[in-house]
């Protein structure tokens, strides 16, 4: 891994969320751990982002300003579709709830309880009335955008479905599984049309090109394109090195992006078998992608909690979205012959230390020995951990990495993460003690 030694940490601490607005269309900094998710809205002035960290962003485009920070989702929330009238979004996460939110309100519109497992995609029918849901429950599912009320669900799948996606007639589902297979369901009275096989791992990306025509990604690196009407494979194209992980498809139809494991986006002409622009964001792998609605940029959700965006007819990265990877103040806070900061590396994405640093992901942990849990003002703790008694010391903290947050306090939104040895949760304690005494 390659650091930026001239990123100061007091600079990126105290520039904080709100201020990190830069050059026009630059990157979308703020997320404190992967994002999942990213869509823009249909004016193209605003983008929603959805993160591992548990949170929603609510970005300018212009200014790459984050507008809001929703919290709504009790575990990571993995993906998001912005509604027609540009108001609102919804978005779903690996708590298998669907979250309709209203832009300009902090709370959410409505939670549905849409899976039984995760929600790994949404996608939003032709005519904006209907969001398909694809879930680790081994079903899709068709809600209302008007109300959030259940349509139709589609079972049947042996395995988790990864996506679902409308054709463009709005007749049919196409669903994609973990088990390898493409079905085809009719919408109007919910049958399985048709099975499509051919990939050898899980396919994990749909898209329809706008004549018809189903592009599927999968983790046997390619990306096929099918005759729906015959279940044929016409044509296949290795497009990343490992898994595909999402696939948009530009708004004029012309061409699609592809984004992978391999931390790649590919722009591809419809027709051509190599790809137009090979675009590296060094941001890890690329979990979504979607296009303004001008065709003009690409925004790419990064594994290293950054959306870059790219010019699409030139694939120039955009702003700063190019180039080294941007580590986050705490990563960049770790001096490497510190043990005890290299094991704060794992905490870094999602708290900060210092009085200023401000909430992510999680509360600050700025004078955390000797508070009693739960108590940063402001911040939007899991009942866990408001109910807690639990004073933070270092017997306290080194439990909560021995035995587990899920037994110290059960029911925290803290993901499980242990520390299996003395040295090591020794070394983390030294370190916290050092950078958050106040
Ligand atoms: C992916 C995000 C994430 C990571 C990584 C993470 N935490 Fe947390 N942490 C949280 C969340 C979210 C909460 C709040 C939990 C709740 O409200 O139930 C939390 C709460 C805490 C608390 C209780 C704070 C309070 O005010 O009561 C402590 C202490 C803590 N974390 C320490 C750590 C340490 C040390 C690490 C690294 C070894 C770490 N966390 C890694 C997300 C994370």
């Amino acid at each position: 891994m390659v650091f930026r030694p001239v990123l100061s940490v007091l600079s990126v601490l105290i520039l904080g969320l709100s201020a990190l607005s830069s050059a026009a269309y630059a990157q979308l900094s703020g997320h404190g751990g992967p994002v999942r998710g990213v869509a823009v809205a249909p004016d193209g002035q605003r983008a929603v982002t959805t993160s591992f960290d548990y949170s929603v962003i609510l970005w300018s485009l212009d200014r790459g300003e984050a507008n809001a920070i929703l919290h709504g989702h009790e575990a990571a929330v993995n993906a998001v579709v912005v509604l027609p009238d540009g108001q609102r979004a919804a978005t779903a996460g690996d708590d298998g709830k669907l979250i309709f939110w209203r832009f300009g309100d902090t709370q959410p519109a409505r939670v549905v309880e849409a899976h039984a497992g995760r929600i790994v995609a949404l996608t939003l029918s032709p005519d904006g009335k209907v969001i398909a849901s694809a879930g680790w429950d081994g079903s899709a599912a068709l809600w209302s955008t008007a109300d959030g009320s259940l349509i139709q669900r589609f079972e049947g799948h042996q395995s988790n479905v990864n996506d679902a996606v409308f054709s463009p007639d709005g007749t049919m589902l196409a669903t994609a599984a973990y088990d390898g297979i493409i079905r085809l369901w009719n919408l109007a009275d919910g049958r399985l049309l048709r099975e499509m096989t051919g990939h050898e791992f899980s396919v994990n990306a749909l898209a329809y090109l706008p004549d018809g025509a189903l592009l599927s990604g999968g983790s046997d690196e390619t990306v096929r394109r099918w005759n729906t009407a015959t279940g044929e494979e016409t044509s296949r194209r290795i497009a990343h090195k490992g898994p595909v992980l999402d696939i948009a498809v530009a708004p004029d139809g012309k061409g699609f992006a592809s984004g992978g494991i391999d931390g790649m986006v590919r722009l591809w002409k419809a027709g051509e078998e190599k790809p137009v622009h090979a675009l590296a964001g060094r941001g890890g792998p690329v979990w979504a992608l979607a296009y303004t609605p001008d065709g003009k940029r690409v925004l790419a959700a990064g594994n290293d909690s950054v959306v870059r965006l790219w010019d699409a007819a030139t694939g120039q990265p955009l702003g700063d979205s190019g180039g080294e990877p941007v580590e986050t103040a705490a990563v960049t806070a770790a001096a490497p012959q510190d043990k005890g900061a290299a094991i704060f590396r794992r905490c870094g994405p999602c708290h900060t230390v210092t009085a200023d640093g401000g909430n992510r992901a999680g509360p600050t942990l700025h004078g955390i020995f000797g508070r009693k849990a739960g108590t940063v003002e402001g911040y939007p703790y899991s009942p866990a951990l408001l109910d807690s008694d639990i004073v933070w010391t270092a017997e306290t903290i080194g439990d909560l990495f021995t035995k587990g947050p899920d037994v110290v306090t059960p029911g925290s939104k803290m993901p499980l993460q242990k520390l299996v040895r003395q040295e090591d949760r020794d070394a983390l304690i030294a370190y916290l003690r050092q950078v958050t005494t106040p």
